[in-house]
């Protein structure tokens, strides 16, 4: 029996500063994504931004996890681990933060561009940001979680790249990962109907070759199975009475990187 928690109003206050908080994070760090800095001193500069803001990193201990932020670098799908790996021109990274405030969790993650990158890179995190936002849009009471795999799905494949089936989005709210598991592929009019209150991220994954990954011994950090480019977006949003809320928008409007 899967058990989705309901959020109040109240409850959507918390939601919405966590999740500013953790949006803000990834405005913050924007001017620094450039060619020579390491990735772990983008890290360290997150996590003194987290604790300014009266927050915690979600993700530090969370499971062993040695790190702050998640930093996954071109064929990384997701959970890179932040290291001693210097930016170069032509990378595309994704920075994922998840912060705790007042108990709330703020989880959402953008895509980066060193200088310059190729054109297929750009259309593929440009084709994962749509997806994310054609899935968003569609998100209100009576819609079920099969709509939203479907719409992110049937878009991805349309635009020939994959969707990862290894890793999915979560309810979150008062804690990290909680039910439902949000996938981002699926049928439509199948799984959970959507209530006002449910509270969960999506978080879609997409790849330029399969749809295959492969843990690293680090029991961390994801890769494609084919090495191809891969790329990720993440909200945390709401189901309201009239449709949803997202509570991670950046508040300088750097939702995706412009080339
Ligand atoms: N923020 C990731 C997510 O979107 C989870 C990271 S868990 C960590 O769910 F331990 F790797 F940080
Ligand atoms: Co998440
Ligand atoms: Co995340």
């Amino acid at each position: 029996m899967v058990s989705i928690k309901k959020y109040s109003k109240k409850d959507f206050e918390g939601l919405r500063k966590a999740g500013k908080i953790a949006a803000h994070i990834l405005d913050y760090i924007t001017p620094y994504v450039q060619a020579g800095i390491t990735t772990q001193e983008l890290d360290q500069l997150c996590d003194d931004e987290i604790k300014k803001c009266g927050a915690v990193s979600a993700c530090l201990g969370y499971n062993g996890y040695p790190k702050s932020t998640c930093i996954s670098l071109n064929h990384v799908v997701c959970h890179g681990i932040p290291s001693e790996r210097k930016l170069v021109k032509g990378d595309i990274l994704n920075i994922d933060i998840t912060v705790i405030y007042n108990g709330w969790y703020g989880d959402t993650s953008r895509m980066y561009i060193v200088e310059k990158a190729s054109p297929k890179a750009i259309e593929l995190i440009n084709v994962t940001y749509n997806s994310m936002m054609a899935a968003i849009d569609i998100v209100r009471p009576g819609v079920r979680l099969g709509d939203i795999g479907y719409t992110i799905q049937s878009y991805v494949e349309g635009k020939k790249f994959s969707v990862v089936r290894d890793y999915c989005g979560h309810g979150t709210g008062r804690i990290f990962h909680d039910e439902p598991a949000v996938l981002h592929f699926g049928r439509p009019n199948t799984g959970a109907e959507l209530e006002p209150g449910y509270v969960f991220t999506i978080e879609p994954m997409i790849n330029v070759g399969g749809y295959k990954t492969k843990l690293m011994p680090d029991g961390w950090t994801a890769i494609t199975a084919d090495h191809s480019l891969s790329a990720q977006f993440e909200h945390t949003i709401g189901v309201t009475e009239e449709g949803h809320e997202i509570f991670t928008l950046s508040p300088m409007g750097l939702s995706v990187p412009i080339q």
